[in-house]
């Protein structure tokens, strides 16, 4: 894929954040970008916005054929939408990691299988997983957050190697902390509240949790690596962005033993 010349660009939760990034820099540079929301506000300069709710068969399958019917194809998808659930795994209810996995990952799943025909017919296409630092390291009281970009992180290898043969490429970009309302718009598992015995533990980790978050990353550090992998005529698997000391977190996962990189973990979070 060559991305000197205008693309059709599908951002899934553009609303906000890291995809609104993506949305305003990718059609600030000449490509034709669809944003989404699952409740569209006013229409943003540069690009146009769509009702998409990712864990919805029929509204992720009306808002690609909306972009196929107006523009006839679709080249890249930007699969960013997302929320954070934290809490204790005690404490997390069957229901409420359900609803993370089906946004965070069954979201990508259902957008993957309803743009790959078109990409397939055309032999092109790039999709871009947003997942996170948290989808190469388990991290506390974000256990179904992580088990969503792990999830995310599986998927996407084995996609790669099944589309590689139709011209489609497929990668991950991974941001550490990045400042955005995630840290506002975070879901809190209902038992981690009252009684909970991990509740001193996991207030004490979120505090930390949030202060990284909102000491995070400009979200133009994602939106311009996602336009960076436009341009490639090779993407490679995953991409780390933010901080340096949190890109470098993955690598120091692979080379330090692993109880040592555990305990290094555990006291940064307090535990
Ligand atoms: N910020 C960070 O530190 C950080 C770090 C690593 C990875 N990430 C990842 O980056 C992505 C974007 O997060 P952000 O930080 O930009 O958060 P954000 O500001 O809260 O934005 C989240 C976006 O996702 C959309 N969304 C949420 N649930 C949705 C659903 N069911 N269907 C469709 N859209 C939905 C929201 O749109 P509506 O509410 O308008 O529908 C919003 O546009 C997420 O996948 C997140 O896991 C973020």
């Amino acid at each position: 894929m060559n991305g000197t010349e205008g693309k059709i660009v599908l951002v899934t939760g553009a609303s906000s954040g890291i995809g609104q990034a993506c949305a305003e820099l990718l059609s600030a540079r000449g490509h034709t970008v669809y944003g989404t929301s699952r409740k569209p506000a006013a229409e943003p300069q540069g690009y146009r916005m769509l009702e998409l709710d990712v864990t919805r068969d029929d509204s992720v399958r009306r808002a690609v054929d909306t972009v196929l019917e107006r523009e006839g194809r679709v080249d890249v998808v930007v699969n960013n939408a997302g929320f954070a659930l934290a809490g204790a795994i005690e404490d997390t209810s069957l229901e409420e990691a359900q609803r993370q996995l089906d946004t965070n990952f069954f979201g990508v799943l259902r957008v993957c299988k309803a743009v790959l025909p078109g990409m397939r017919a055309r032999g092109s296409g790039l999709i871009v997983n947003v997942s996170s630092l948290g989808g190469m390291v388990g991290l506390p009281f974000q256990g179904l957050y992580s088990a969503s970009k792990f999830a995310l992180e599986g998927l996407t290898e084995s996609l790669r190697q099944e589309v590689a043969a139709f011209g489609i490429q497929v990668a991950l970009v991974q941001p550490g902390d990045v400042r955005t309302a995630i840290t506002d718009n975070r879901v809190r598992a209902r038992g981690a509240d009252s009684g909970s015995v991990y509740q001193e533990a996991f207030e004490a980790a979120l505090r930390i949790i949030e202060k990284e978050e909102r000491a995070g990353a400009h979200v133009d550090t994602v939106a311009r690596q996602v336009l960076e992998l436009m341009t490639r005529k090779q993407v490679a698997v995953r991409y780390a962005v933010g901080h340096l000391s949190q890109r470098l977190l993955a690598g120091t996962k692979a080379v330090l033993p692993s109880r040592v990189f555990e305990r290094i973990l555990m006291s940064y979070y307090g535990l």
